[in-house]
């Protein structure tokens, strides 16, 4: 066989191969067998070193004129596999614009967290700090600071679960007031501080008892704080919260921590005063105790009870949420069920 029957064998071989191939790497591997350096072309111009030289310069032309032929239609080949995988893909990634789309449930905080993070706002709009004190309490400042040394009968009402016979879940937040009344450098300005956390209480649980529940403690001691100066505060607090029209009432009641002390009610904020059944016919609803701090309190802490006077208060985001939005068992704040906090949103 010539060399330009080698060529044009090859060259019809190639023709026909060419057509059936649908891939990438098949075409790339063709490219290599036919036009590569040790491919079929390459293997075939070796015998030109035994052609005349009239002959070599043909040949030459001939294999040129392959190698063209070749080259174009692999390129069109190329861009032929291209675009059928790029149409391949287009397939495939299809959107169905009528399918109903991925929702994203968006969650929202827990009325709790809202009703605490309101007040909260409301207090630091007034000044007063935000602090943090611990559920892990000890008998000192849950009970001894607080003005409730080992045998008093108030202890009763508070009963708890004991880790020692010195350490427990606190009962109330009002421990607070006796760590940062310590803390507190009076030289720099008054005490104003609120604290929100848990607190604990050995109780059976039903609609209105839970063993845990949340409170906010507030706390202000200066000089020439009065009794004033405490139902200001919470007039403030009580118009924010539910409403500029609310009055407030102070009644007297008892706490071991303040004298006096009393028991905050506003004008209920459903009725307006007349009578319904939130206010139970009364007119009033008590949301809150308070007081001003007891002299032997400000003396726990090493402040002079006669240059220092203070006004302290308690209250339960439980019973404020559950006034308000009329939630009737307080076990529902704690269920985890998401179709409570999704009515809060
Ligand atoms: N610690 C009280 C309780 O848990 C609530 C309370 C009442 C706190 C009067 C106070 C206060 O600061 O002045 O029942």
């Amino acid at each position: 066989m010539t060399l330009q029957e080698k060529i044009a064998d090859l060259r019809t071989s190639a023709l026909e191969k060419l057509p059936k191939i649908a891939d990438e790497k098949t075409l790339n591997d063709f490219r290599v067998s036919v036009l590569g350096k040790k491919g079929k072309l390459t293997d075939i111009l070796k015998g030109m070193k035994d052609l005349s030289n009239e002959e070599r310069p043909k040949l030459g032309a001939l294999a040129n004129e392959f190698r063209d032929e070749i080259t174009s239609l692999l390129e069109s080949k190329k861009s032929e596999i291209e675009a059928l995988i790029i149409a391949k893909k287009l397939e495939n990634e299809t959107l169905d614009v009528t399918l109903p789309g991925k929702k994203v449930t968006k969650g929202n905080r827990h009325i709790l967290t809202q009703t605490t993070e309101e007040i909260e706002d409301i207090f630091l709009g007034m000044g007063y700090q935000i602090v943090d004190g611990y559920e892990v309490e000890t008998d000192y400042y849950n009970f001894e600071r607080m003005n409730l040394p080992k045998d008093h009968p108030a202890r009763d009402m508070q009963d708890t679960f004991y880790i020692t016979s010195d350490i427990l879940l606190r009962t109330h937040t009002s421990p607070v007031q006796a760590r940062t009344m310590d803390a507190h450098d009076f030289t720099k300005g008054p005490l104003k501080m609120i604290s929100p956390g848990r607190v604990y209480r050995r109780d059976t649980d039903d609609a209105t008892h839970s063993h845990q529940f949340h409170q906010i403690e507030g706390l202000v001691i200066d000089e020439n704080i009065a009794m004033s100066d405490l139902k200001g505060t919470l007039d403030t607090l009580v118009k924010k919260m539910f409403g500029a029209e609310r009055k407030i009432r102070l009644r007297p009641s008892y706490f071991p921590f303040t004298e006096p002390s009393v028991e905050a009610d506003i004008s209920c904020f459903k009725c307006g005063g007349k009578g319904c059944n939130v206010c139970k016919m009364t007119g009033w609803i008590e949301v809150l105790g308070a007081g001003m701090v007891h002299p032997n309190v400000l003396e726990m802490a090493g402040i002079d009870s006669k240059k220092y006077s203070g006004f302290a208060f308690g209250l339960g985001q439980e019973r404020i949420a559950m006034l308000r939005y009329g939630i009737n068992d307080i076990r529902g704040f704690y269920l985890g069920d998401a179709r409570m906090s999704e009515q809060f949103k």
